[in-house]
């Protein structure tokens, strides 16, 4: 579904993504994970065209996405949950999820048959139910917890019914139970959306429990891909990373 060839993008000096080539299959669900600086979100700036490779190529079923627009990737079927939930803060969860819904039929008129009509209305309150969300459906974005807005930053990407959904850490800024219900529900709405779902993610634990596939990213290469067993027993990865005892300080 998406794949990475040779891909290579540099900051001055800095070689944030060096020479990556990665492969996403179909309906995969994939972990990114590496120390703060390994390059997991310039990866995702790539791969949805906030940036531009200095060099190789971004396969989207085949079809060479570098130099498209952020937005013309989102309509190829690229969703990334962003921070903004903020953007709607006089409206509520479920005004909310309909106007993304409402914008994503629009922008779709023109495919005609590719997207069966259903109601706005009824479309959102699949996404509140996949993602838990009934008991705040009806409060403003802004009154809502840390945790529900990164749900609803999750819910405003799915409305436009990506094929490939980007997570760059879900779980960030949230406790350690408010952790395991967030990759719960990320696990679950991957299990019954049927979608290529990458997600990049610093707890280990939620690593290993969850992706099918991981890819471990050091200096902006790739370390290593492979199953959570691959992973845990890859000698470089554990000197490289989980050897570390405080892994999200090791310099870039
Ligand atoms: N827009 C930018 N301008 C300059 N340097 C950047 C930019 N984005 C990322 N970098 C650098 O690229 C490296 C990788 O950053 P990033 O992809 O954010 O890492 P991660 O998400 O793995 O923590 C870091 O050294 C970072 O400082
Ligand atoms: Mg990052």
């Amino acid at each position: 579904m998406l794949r990475l060839e040779n891909v290579v993008k540099s900051f001055g000096g800095v070689v944030a993504t060096n020479d990556v080539s990665l492969n996403f299959p179909t309906d995969s669900l994939s972990a990114v994970i590496g120390p703060n600086g390994a390059g997991k979100t310039t990866l995702f700036n790539l791969i949805t065209g906030h940036l531009v490779p200095d060099s190789g190529r971004i396969l989207l079923a085949d079809e060479d996405i570098v130099g498209m627009a952020p937005a013309g990737i989102v309509r190829k079927g690229i969703g990334r949950a962003f921070q903004v939930a903020s953007i709607f803060p006089t409206l509520t969860v479920e005004q909310s999820l309909m106007a993304a819904v409402a914008s994503h039929v629009h922008m779709s008129e023109s495919l005609l048959t590719a997207f069966p009509p259903r109601s706005v209305r009824e479309r959102a309150g699949e996404l509140i139910d996949l993602l838990g969300m009934a008991p705040v459906a009806r409060l403003l974005c802004s009154n809502i917890s840390h945790g529900d807005q990164k749900l609803l930053d999750i819910g405003l990407a799915l409305a436009l019914e990506p094929r490939v959904l980007l997570l760059d850490e879900p779980t960030a800024g949230m406790g350690p139970e408010e952790r395991w219900q967030m990759i719960g529900t990320v696990r679950r709405l991957w299990e019954q959306g049927r979608m290529t779902l990458i997600f990049i993610e610093h707890d280990m634990d939620i690593v290993f429990e969850v992706a099918e596939t991981i890819h471990v990213l050091r200096y902006g290469s790739v370390l290593a891909t492979g199953s959570a067993d691959d992973i845990r027993n890859n000698p470089e990865v554990i000197e490289a990373y989980l050897g570390t005892e405080t892994p999200e300080e090791v310099p870039a």
